[in-house]
């Protein structure tokens, strides 16, 4: 039973963690790109708005189903403090809460403001949209692979 329990929070953990990375990746560098294309008025910013409201939602699960995985695959939370896998794992914590602190600081609102605000300002809030979506996707390939050295066994 134990066994059915760590496969599902494995499966869970990774694959929400690879939409959430991906996600972030897809939007630095293809879609703010795309609205940029054509400067102030280049396309219209409110569907992306509307349509990444439902991703936000990914960096809680990565974190919720990543603490499901520390019990699941057989550690304690007493763990997290010590050297090794222990560092690794808390590391990707770090790294996972300033994604999210990127995403609804700076990336999202400055999407809106892009959307709502004048049209001589759009194009300099898409770049820090932009700037703070390729530092979360950086952020978040750093994270998978402290969670490769965890598995191998820790810094
Ligand atoms: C963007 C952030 C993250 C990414 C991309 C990521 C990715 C991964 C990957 C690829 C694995 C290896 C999967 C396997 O083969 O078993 C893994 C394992 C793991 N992750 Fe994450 N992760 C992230 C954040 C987190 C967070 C916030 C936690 C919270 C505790 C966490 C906890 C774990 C645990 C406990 C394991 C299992 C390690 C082991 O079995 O030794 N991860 N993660």
């Amino acid at each position: 039973m134990a066994d059915v329990a760590h496969l599902t929070a494995r499966f869970l953990h990774v694959g929400a963690a690879l939409l959430w990375v991906g996600y972030l990746a897809f939007l630095a560098w293809a879609v703010i790109p795309a609205a940029r294309h054509g400067g102030a008025h280049g396309a219209n910013v409110g569907p992306i708005v509307e349509r990444i409201r439902p991703f936000t939602f990914l960096g809680p699960l990565v974190l919720a189903f990543g603490l499901w995985l520390v019990t699941a695959s057989g550690h304690a939370y007493g763990e997290l403090l010590q050297p090794g896998w222990g560092h690794a794992i808390t590391g990707g914590i770090v790294l996972s809460i300033a994604m999210m602190g990127l995403e609804h600081g700076l990336v999202a609102p400055r999407l809106r403001d892009a959307h709502t605000g004048p049209t001589e300002e759009r194009e300099d809030h898409l770049a820090k949209a932009s700037t703070g979506a390729q530092v979360a996707a950086v952020l978040g390939l750093l994270a998978a692979f402290l969670m490769v050295l965890a598995l191998l066994g820790g810094l």
